[in-house]
């Protein structure tokens, strides 16, 4: 069970990677100025090509690092993967689905949002939490099959992850609220 939980862990680590990397970005001098907007009036100013591109790349270089680990045995002492970080491909593949999917969630997020009139940055949750992670999930249906625990574990260390980064993102200054 608890092995199972970890393999899923591992399995989603592009998306929490994606979904941490914009607020990174953004605050790396030199990548820190492309700061355009994917659309002011739909998605509100802090949904940035910078932070979509940055979110993609690292997942990919996530599902990179996970097929290396794989193959080089070391994840394989807790973890048996079958059909995922398999090979080179494999893992380019699911680390930008699930990084993508997460970004794409995000933003469904923030239209939302807008449509309801809250401001870019203002509280809205539960679903400044889960947005990333249930996208995440939706994209894999296809290639995995989730238990409701597993579901229900990976909605529940989505949000509690997020809110971690952040906290510690706010600490160090690279953000502006703590949530
Ligand atoms: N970010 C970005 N590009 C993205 C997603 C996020 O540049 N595609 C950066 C922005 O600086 C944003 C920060 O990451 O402020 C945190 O993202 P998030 O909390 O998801 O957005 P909010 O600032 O809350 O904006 P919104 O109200 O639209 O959700
Ligand atoms: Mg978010």
């Amino acid at each position: 069970m608890i092995t199972r939980l970890l393999e899923v862990f591992f399995i989603f680590l592009p998306a929490f990677i994606g979904n941490a990397l914009p607020v990174v970005a953004k605050n790396i001098p030199g990548i820190r100025r492309f700061s355009r907007p994917i659309s002011p009036t739909w998605l509100g100013k802090n949904k940035t090509y910078r932070g979509l591109i940055a979110g993609v790349l690292g997942g990919i270089l996530c599902g990179i690092i996970l097929t290396a680990l794989v193959h080089s045995g070391f994840l394989l002492h807790w973890v048996r993967f079958d059909s995922f970080y398999r090979d080179f491909w494999n893992g380019i593949f699911f680390g930008f689905l699930l990084s993508f999917g997460a970004l794409i969630g995000d933003m469904i997020k923030s239209f939302a949002k807008r449509r309801v009139g809250k401001k870019p940055g203002a509280m809205f949750q539960p679903w400044d939490g889960i947005d990333y992670i249930l996208a995440s999930i939706i994209v894999m249906l296809p290639f995995i099959f989730l238990s409701w625990i597993e579901i229900f574990f990976l909605l529940l260390i989505g949000p509690l992850l997020s809110l971690t980064c952040n906290i510690v993102a706010y600490s160090i200054g690279w953000k502006d609220c703590w949530y």
